[in-house]
């Protein structure tokens, strides 16, 4: 019998149904924990100096960097993120210096500028670019999986802190992950269209330079 109030439940089933299957793929991130926290092997009666990491304490310090420097906080430094789903990292780009191209397949990444200036951006699945240049106090999100970039174009050194929706968001970088490996160098020239000799130029300006 088709009352109204059993319209409404089977819409509100049906919507129910709709909205799982919909939010479902978007919702993919690192698993959920049955505990409170996930301890490694060689620690058994956890304090608080588990759940503390200093590492960051090295960006008081002034410094002499010359090449992009990357202060990672994720659970291979600070194995207390392990199933919290959250990590941070420290970039620092002395002038006219780069975080090449790449991609995180495992989180979208929130950046913020603490000093400095930094020209950024992403591409996304349609091969549209969206850059913008920041400056100390700005964000910007880069979605998860899709290639981005950072730049400091100017004299003052910059910094900014990156937070991360995965204790291991993973990082593909695509200079490395392209001409750092073994893949053959026919399969690079015809990919990129170009020639053997220039592949092999790419690969070994990579493995000598910064
Ligand atoms: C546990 O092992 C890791 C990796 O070997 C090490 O870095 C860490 O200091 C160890 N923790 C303790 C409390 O021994
Ligand atoms: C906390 O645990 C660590 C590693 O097990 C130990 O070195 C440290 O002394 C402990 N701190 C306190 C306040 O108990
Ligand atoms: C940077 O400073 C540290 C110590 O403060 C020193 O060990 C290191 O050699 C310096 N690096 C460069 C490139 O000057």
């Amino acid at each position: 019998m088709a009352s109204p109030i059993n319209l409404f439940f089977t819409f509100l089933t049906i919507a129910t149904t709709f909205s799982l299957l919909i939010i479902s793929p978007s919702t993919a991130s690192d698993p959920d924990i049955l505990s409170d926290f996930i301890l490694p092997p060689n620690v058994t009666n956890p304090n608080a100096s588990f759940f503390t990491s200093t590492s960051f304490r090295a960006l008081l310090q002034p410094s002499n960097l010359t090449t992009f420097n990357a202060i990672k906080a994720t659970m291979a430094e600070f194995p207390a993120l392990n199933g919290q789903s959250v990590s941070l990292a420290a970039l620092r780009f002395p002038s006219a210096t780069a975080n090449p191209p790449h991609t995180h397949p495992r989180a979208a990444e929130l950046l913020f500028i603490v000093s400095g200036a930094l020209e950024v951006g992403f591409v996304d699945t349609t091969n549209k670019l969206f850059t913008r240049t920041l400056r100390a106090g700005d964000m910007f999100v880069f979605p998860k999986g899709l290639v981005h970039f950072q730049y400091n174009a100017w004299e003052e050194a910059a910094l900014a802190i990156s937070s991360f929706g995965s204790a291991n968001a993973g990082l593909v970088s695509l200079p490395a992950t392209l001409f750092g490996t073994e893949i053959d160098d026919e399969v690079l020239a015809k990919g990129f269209k170009t020639d053997v000799d220039t592949v092999r130029a790419l690969k070994a300006g990579l493995a000598t330079k910064h």
